[in-house]
């Protein structure tokens, strides 16, 4: 069951059912450190796993949210946003942080912007990005990316111009698949190690501030500027 879940989210069934799809995902750009190919285009079908009740028991949301201890006030984006699950609980936390959730597909970020309204959390601005951008319209304290730092190309430079929408002090959280997996999720050339986004994030200009251990399939890493 968990196991068919965590395929969904990353993999997803559809394209497990999909021979021509599977092949291109494992086929693709041969090599590539980045998963850029992947489309997440239909909203209503990625809901289904993205925001499964059971993905709670491994994903972690609260606890997730509690260890980034946002203040009243702040401002997070969530980038790769997807349909909203880590957006609309953080926009539901205590402090209420005013929430950028951004993605790259504009079906997404419809979606997103249907979301907040139906659940009355207007705290959640939804943004369009680009391959280069998250476009951001403000600097934040928070930039949060769960599941998503696999499917970003040229991370060193797109790391590096993020910096100039961080506030002083702001920091950068990763959260993406573990190494090894045997768990149906991403192929394990678009998983990496600590070291790997450490190295990375370090050539964009960031240091590690804390390394959480607590999520059971993912690294929860969060960096600062240099
Ligand atoms: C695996 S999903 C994760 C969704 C969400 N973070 C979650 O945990 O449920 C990856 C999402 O990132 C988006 N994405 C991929 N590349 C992106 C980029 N460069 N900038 C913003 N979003 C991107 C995809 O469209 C997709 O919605």
């Amino acid at each position: 069951m968990m196991r068919l879940q965590f395929a969904s989210l990353c993999v997803t069934a559809s394209l497990l059912a999909d021979p021509a799809a599977a092949q291109q995902h494992g086929g693709q750009k041969p090599g590539a450190m980045d998963h850029m190919d992947h489309k997440f285009d239909d909203p209503e079908r990625y809901a289904k796993s993205f925001d499964d009740p059971a993905r709670d028991a491994w994903q972690m949301p609260a606890r997730v949210i509690e260890a980034l201890a946002l203040k009243p006030g702040q401002k997070v984006a969530d980038v790769g946003a997807g349909t909203g699950y880590f957006s609309v609980r953080l926009a539901r936390a205590a402090a209420a942080p005013k929430v950028f959730a951004v993605d790259l597909e504009p079906k997404m970020v419809e979606h997103l912007t249907k979301r907040a309204a139906a659940e009355g959390l207007k705290n959640i601005t939804a943004v369009l990005a680009s391959t280069t951008s998250p476009n951001l319209p403000e600097p934040v304290d928070v930039v949060l990316v769960i599941d998503t730092y696999h499917h970003i190309g040229n991370r060193p430079a797109y790391f590096a111009a993020l910096k100039a929408k961080l506030t002083p002090g702001g920091r950068l959280a990763i959260v993406d698949f573990r190494k090894g997996g045997g768990d149906g999720g991403p192929p394990d050339h678009f998983r990496f190690t600590p070291e790997q986004i450490t190295g990375e994030l370090a050539q964009a200009g960031y240091v590690l501030d804390r390394a959480h251990d607590f999520l059971p399939r993912q690294h929860f890493l969060v960096y600062r500027i240099k």
